[in-house]
């Protein structure tokens, strides 16, 4: 295929050279949004006067043909071409002859690719968002059928106080709601068309840049036409908020992992989300949760990858910028696969309370409990801790737990406990009672229900 830019060159160039420069393989999935592009750019070609009302019309018809016949099967887009941009326009001007060739007028594919990029970063932005208020909905379901399952809360992965599981996983769905506002920024930033500032320095012609960018739904255009071709920092943005998100999906991952092993089975992960082993007929694996915890590198990497790219390289465009595709596209198609992976597996989680329940009866996670019962009973709290401690000592050494020592013994060490100090240690009293604001309480889960949810509506 000759090249759009034969004519100041001699010879052809070199054929691994041309498949190292190309880079449709990785940009042909933007297709509708270059055309997309291209008809806004050939509307205001023809509002301008800078092409005729006539030849504009016939250039978005065709335009729009193509679209369809790639989109039905009836065009198969060449990997011989350098880009999809090129390619777009060579079919163009296989089918309307020199008029195809008007198109490129006050434009180069500087903006139009960073115009591209954006449009279809912003479609991606829509689902991608929509693939976590499914997760959070699964969470929410979970959170709702588990508001009375006790289980140890850990610091340090060592008991420390009695949760709810409802109030663990729920901690997941802020998380995930923050990652969705940051979708939601990044967004908001990316939003402003850089269309018209074409190779770097604007143009002579009398363009409208505010009518592309209104046509395109953009929010305004970019003031700067250097800055327009050449910034990513909404990739990066991008990037970083689902580098965020897989984070968050891999502590999550891992905590699935940990509960589904037999030394916790707080869950058990339903078998259409598990896998066996080729080997030991026991085994039932949290494969889908590994990947995710997996997957997280990747996603860092390619946010790393542009990062680095882009790093130290002078204004304006440069090759080099053709790299932030395969980086912002791998992590576009990562975190959609483990998000639409993590919903429904965490939708068909089985929880078992019972263990649960038991494993929070092991490991003293009612002391502080105890101490507070002192310190209410105006012991200071730090004295308190400090008997409490010596208890606990006693009953490690005894073998036995708080709730199983006699009054008796418990007077030894303060006169102050009474026989209610039962009550106010058993796991349901120290769930129950813990009723300030974002705690563990009943209230306060039906608050974070209920916040949830209207994040998702
Ligand atoms: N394929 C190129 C890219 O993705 C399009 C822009 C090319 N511009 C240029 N002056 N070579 O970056």
């Amino acid at each position: 295929m000759e090249k759009m830019w034969a004519g100041r060159f001699a010879k052809a160039l070199d054929k691994k050279a041309d498949d190292f420069n190309s880079s449709i393989a990785t940009d042909k999935r933007m297709y509708r949004q270059d055309i997309t592009g291209s008809m806004a750019h050939a509307a205001m070609l023809g509002k301008q006067g800078i092409i005729s009302e006539e030849e504009s019309e016939k250039i978005i018809d065709a335009l729009s043909v193509i679209l369809e016949d790639i989109e039905e099967g009836r065009l198969d887009i060449d990997l011989e071409a350098e880009d999809i941009h090129m390619f777009v326009e060579s079919v163009l001007t296989k089918r309307l002859g020199d008029l195809g060739k008007k198109l490129h007028t006050a434009r180069s594919r500087n903006d139009q690719v960073a115009v591209d990029i954006r449009l279809y970063l912003r479609d991606e932005a829509v689902e991608i968002i929509s693939l976590i208020k499914k997760l959070i909905s699964a969470i929410i379901l979970q959170a709702k059928e588990n508001t009375n399952a006790i289980m140890p809360g850990y610091t340090h992965l060592q008991r420390a106080q009695p949760i709810t599981f409802a109030h663990q996983i729920l901690a997941y769905g802020m998380m995930l709601s923050r990652d969705i506002t940051r979708i939601e920024d990044a967004v908001k930033r990316m939003n402003y068309s850089p269309l018209g500032s074409c190779a770097l320095a604007g143009t002579t012609y009398d363009t409208d840049r505010y009518f592309e960018a209104e046509k395109l739904g953009f929010s305004g255009i970019t003031l700067n036409s250097i800055d327009g071709v050449s910034d990513r920092d909404f990739c990066i943005e991008l990037m970083a908020a689902f580098s965020t998100i897989m984070m968050h999906l891999s502590r999550f991952s891992e905590e699935i992992i940990l509960w589904s092993s037999w030394e916790f089975k707080f869950i058990e992960l339903d078998d259409s989300f598990t896998t066996g082993s080729s080997i030991m007929p026991q085994k039932k694996n949290s494969d889908m949760a590994e990947l995710v915890r997996g997957k997280t590198g990747r996603v860092y990497g390619d946010l790393f990858a542009l990062l680095t790219t882009l790093k130290g390289l002078p204004l304006a465009y440069n090759k080099d910028m053709q790299e932030d595709k395969d980086a912002i596209f791998d992590s576009v198609d990562t975190v959609k696969a483990c998000l639409e992976i993590f919903a429904p597996m965490v939708e068909t989680m089985h929880t078992i309370p019972e263990n649960m329940y038991n494993a929070a009866g092991k490991g003293f996670i009612n002391a502080t409990d105890l101490a507070d019962y002192l310190a209410k009973k105006g012991m200071p709290f730090r004295t308190a801790y400090k008997t409490v401690g010596e208890i606990v000592a006693e009953c490690i050494d005894k073998n036995t737990v708080l709730d199983k020592l006699t009054l008796k013994e418990y007077k030894a060490h303060s006169e102050l406990f009474e026989d209610d100090l039962y009550n106010e240690i058993s796991l349901e009293t120290c769930v129950e009672k813990r009723i300030s604001a974002g705690g563990t309480g009943k209230a306060s889960v039906m608050t974070q229900i209920e916040y949830l949810e209207n994040t998702i509506k």
